[in-house]
């Protein structure tokens, strides 16, 4: 096996809390290891550019843990896509003797990770997004502490809709997954959760409103994910008109994004950058790492993929054939764990509102 010499990591899609964690982890594995170890400036597109910051010795990530975004910058890159640029940036690391890349983000990300790694240079994707939508993983950085900051935002919002007897619904982020909406509902005591992965009963979530009105409830909150497009503000507007409370409207946005990551994305962040250092020094390349039952592993991006998209109903019967009958046990066994994890939370939701 090769030794490896030098690293390059890179932060891109949205970004996450925990990042920093994330970066400063792998680069500080590298260096204990003798690599080299490489930030790369705004993802993808950095790379293409060939805009790499050396991170000489662990002060250079010092004081990071706490802070939020990623101090290698994060963007999108569409050209990437495309395969000609997926060689030059294969070209850029061979000319700059990258030999491995850690790579933190969302799916996007990880089919970067899987073209950079068919073009010879072996990298390892760690997942990075508020949004948890990972199939394959339980944990994602940056999970944790978004929901904790939807918490904060809407106690203060219960605050005020208490004092004057008002609903607020609150859009919380999430892209096409309901994980932050459900959790936070559940956390904020919210009167209905609204998400995509489970038809929403409207009307009977009005009805409930006006019994918990009835009963003497002034302050009402209802959280619905971003993952139902424009549909928190016409649910507004419809509570108001069918109930008569004053209801008001929030989309939190990118406020999820920011503050310094909680410990759960700190300590995570940290296994995992740990953890895809380790993976590419033993020889590994096309890996995700994951968290799954508290536990580190990796799982090959590609099968990761397939069973995202086996999950989101994205895959056609011919691409669901060729799954290994083996691959095939275990992405239905996850799928049933995770349908069945988000009904539960629906349940609870339901049941305690
Ligand atoms: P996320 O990683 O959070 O899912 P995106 O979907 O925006 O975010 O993807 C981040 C970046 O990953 C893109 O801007 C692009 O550079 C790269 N990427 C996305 N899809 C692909 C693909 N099919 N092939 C190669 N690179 C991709
Ligand atoms: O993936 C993270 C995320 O914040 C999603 O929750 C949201 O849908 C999206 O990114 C917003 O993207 P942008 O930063 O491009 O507005």
């Amino acid at each position: 096996m090769k030794k490896l010499r030098k690293i390059g990591i890179l932060t891109s899609g949205g970004d996450a809390p925990g990042m920093n964690a994330f970066i400063r982890a792998a680069a500080r594995t590298a260096l204990a290891n003798e690599i080299e170890a490489y930030g790369v400036m705004e993802g993808y597109a950095g790379l293409l550019a060939g805009n790499f910051k050396k991170i000489s010795s662990p002060t250079d990530v010092s004081n990071i843990i706490s802070k939020s975004g990623t101090v290698l910058y994060s963007a999108r890159c569409k050209e990437f896509e495309q395969l000609e640029y997926q060689k030059k940036a294969a070209q850029i690391c061979r000319d700059n003797e990258i030999d491995g890349m850690i790579v933190c983000g969302g799916d996007g990300t990880f089919m970067g990770a899987t073209k950079l790694s068919a073009q010879g240079i072996p990298t390892v994707g760690v997942p990075g997004t508020i949004d948890a939508d990972i199939t394959s993983t339980d944990y994602t950085i940056g999970f944790d502490t978004a929901m904790n900051t939807v918490l904060e935002m809407v106690d203060k919002l219960r605050d005020t809709c208490e004092s004057h007897a008002r609903c607020n619904v609150v859009e919380v982020m999430g892209r096409n997954a309901g994980h932050i909406a459900l959790r936070t509902g559940i956390a904020v005591g919210a009167s209905a959760v609204a998400i995509p992965e489970i038809p929403f009963d409207e009307a009977g979530a009005i009805e409930n409103i006006k019994k918990q009105r009835a009963m003497g409830k002034r302050g009402i909150i209802v959280i619905v994910s971003e993952g139902l497009p424009n549909y928190a503000e016409k649910l507004a507007s419809t509570i108001e008109k069918e109930t008569g409370i004053i209801t008001r409207f929030c989309r939190l946005a990118h406020v999820q994004r920011g503050g310094s990551p909680s410990l759960e994305d700190r300590l995570t962040a940290s296994e995992m950058g740990v953890a895809a250092t380790e993976s590419l020094i033993a020889g590994k390349s096309d890996v995700v790492i994951c968290k799954n039952d508290g536990k580190i592993c990796d799982i090959d991006i590609m099968k990761a993929l397939t069973l995202d998209k086996l999950y989101k109903g994205k895959l056609s019967k011919e691409e669901i054939d060729v799954i290994s009958a083996e691959d095939r046990v275990w992405m239905d066994a996850r799928c049933k764990e995770l349908r069945s994890r988000i009904e539960e939370y629906y349940r609870i939701a339901n049941l305690i509102k």
